[in-house]
Parts: structure tokens; C-alpha cells; sequence
């Protein structure tokens, strides 16, 4: 059975960065502390609890003087400031791409633009985005979305990073047609839609794929649901141990893709547990 990895499979370089930032400052030792998972990935989260690294949803439950790692997506502004009221020492591992999101949305503000941002109004790194708007902001999801929203003479639109460029375009081209002014950054992050194009690729071209991520990663579920679409035989893990060998039955070819926030020891394990089936089948 022949084994293909997918070539980008696994940490982002923000994910890659903020977990390093996150190791190193476990290694440092003290009271340490993420705001939230630093990653979506259980079993990294789970190495740094190990390590002695808690994971805390306020600062309120932070101990002055700890160490506090802000994960890759970001944070809220206010919860930066607590952080910096607290006198806590601040790893920031917000990844850059966010950051610029978050300081173009603060520069619009300043400069009298009404912000849109194009994304998911729940999702962790889009309320860090929108918390640095000090005027009017609005998260769309579509160019539907914007025909509701109220008049606005200076309009600048930013996007969480993980959106698709088509759907920025929509957006976009919907602010225009209401006229007025249009500022747009385009803060959408290639390593997504990169990871997706050889996704679906490799999908087409093995018997079996195996999809491997936190089942919390939205990013894994989307690769997951891509493979699903061109080969049902696709199964979403989150470690070696999930693996049935009865899925591997006839199996010529088996793609391995990984989420971007998935380790890579966690597709090492994946990949070597794959071969040792296959041994033991032939033998
Ligand atoms: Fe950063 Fe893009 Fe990864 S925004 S965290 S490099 S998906």
C-alpha cells in the first residue's frame, strides 16, 4: 500500500511560531498561562498542561506576575489591556496575519471609516479583529449581508484571514455597488486555501483518505467534508490510536492530509501506524 502525505499537511507558520513561543516560555518555567487553547489542537494543549501551562478563558483568573500566551487568532483588545493592568509578562503568538487584520482595523477607525468584516461573527479571531474598532464595525458573511447594513460614506473592509477570496470579492463588490467611499485590505492568509487545493487533489487520486486534526480545528473539518465530497471513504482522526484496519480492505493508495494546526509527531504516529498495518496485512 503506498502511503501519500500531503505535501503541506500540518502547522501553518503562525501556528509553527505561536507553538514554539508556547514551549518555550513552558520551558522557562513559572506560572504560565494561555487565554484560551493556544491552538485547536487537544493533544498539543494537552503536552503543554503537562508541562505545567494552564489554559484560562479571563484574566480575571490569572495570578499577578504569571506569564500569559496569547494564542495565534488573537485576542480582544480589553483582554490585551487586562493582561497589561495585571502586570502580567505577555508572550504575544497572536500570528502576524491576524495582527495586521486587527491594526488595519484600528487604522480605519482612527481615519472616520465604518469597518466591515468579512467572516464568522462567532469565531474567536473575529471578535479580536472587531474589538480594535473604536467606530462603527459590521461582520458580514456575504454581499447579502451588506445590502442590510445601514448607509456608511467611508467604507473599509478587512477579512479574517482564513476566508476564501471569492467571498471577499462578493463582499466587496456589494460595498461598491452602494457607492460612497471603499477602503479594502486584503488580510486573507494563503495557507488555507493552499492546504484545501492539495487536499482535493490528493483525494482524487488514492482509494482512501485519512484526514488528521483536532475535531474542534474548523480548518480540518473543512478539509475532512472537501474528501468526503470526492471520496466517502475519508476518515477524520485526531490521533494514531482512531485508526481501524479494516478501512485499508483493497486499499492501494492512502492519502494523509492534516490540519494547520495539527503536530507534526501526531502525522508521524498517523503515517507509521498506516505502515505497520500494511506490514502486518502482507505478512
Ligand atoms: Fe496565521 Fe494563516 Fe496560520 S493567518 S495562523 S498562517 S492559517
Amino acid at each position: 500500500m503506498e502511503v501519500i502525505l500531503a505535501k503541506h499537511a500540518g502547522f501553518c507558520f503562525g501556528v509553527k511560531r505561536a507553538t514554539h513561543l508556547a514551549f518555550d516560555a513552558a520551558d522557562k518555567g513559572g506560572d504560565t498561562y494561555t487565554l484560551g487553547p493556544i491552538i485547536h489542537s487537544p493533544q498539543v494543549v494537552q503536552r503543554l498542561e503537562e508541562m505545567g501551562v494552564k489554559s484560562v478563558e479571563d484574566v480575571a483568573e490569572i495570578k499577578n506576575g504569571s506569564t500569559v500566551i496569547i494564542r495565534s487568532h488573537g485576542v480582544a483588545a480589553e483582554e490585551l489591556e487586562a493582561a497589561v493592568r495585571a502586570d502580567l509578562a505577555i508572550v504575544d503568538a497572536t500570528c502576524p496575519f491576524v495582527k495586521k487584520a486587527q491594526e488595519h482595523v484600528a487604522t480605519l477607525s482612527r481615519e472616520g471609516y465604518d469597518v466591515v468584516v468579512v467572516g464568522d461573527a462567532v469565531h474567536p479571531e473575529v471578535q479580536g479583529i472587531v474589538s480594535y474598532a473604536t467606530g462603527r464595525v459590521y461582520v458580514v458573511s456575504s454581499g447579502k449581508d451588506v445590502e442590510r447594513l445601514p448607509r456608511m460614506a467611508k467604507m473599509g473592509v478587512v477579512a479574517q484571514t482564513t476566508q476564501s477570496f471569492e467571498h471577499l470579492n462578493e463582499v466587496v463588490a456589494a460595498c461598491l455597488a452602494r457607492g460612497g467611499e471603499t477602503r479594502v485590505y486584503n488580510t486573507i492568509c494563503d495557507a488555507t486555501a493552499v492546504r484545501q487545493e492539495e487536499t482535493k487533489k490528493l483525494a482524487g487520486e488514492v482509494d482512501c483518505m485519512i484526514v488528521i486534526g483536532g475535531f474542534n480545528s474548523a480548518n480540518t473539518r473543512r478539509l475532512a467534508q472537501i474528501c468526503r465530497e470526492l471520496l466517502p471513504r475519508t476518515h477524520h482522526i485526531e490521533t494514531a490510536g482512531q485508526i481501524d484496519p479494516a478501512w485499508f480492505d483493497g486499499v492501494q493508495r492512502v492519502g494523509v492530509t492534516a490540519g494547520a494546526s495539527t503536530p507534526k509527531w501526531l502525522i508521524d504516529e498517523v503515517t507509521e501506524r498506516i505502515s505497520a498495518i500494511d506490514r502486518d496485512k502482507i505478512g
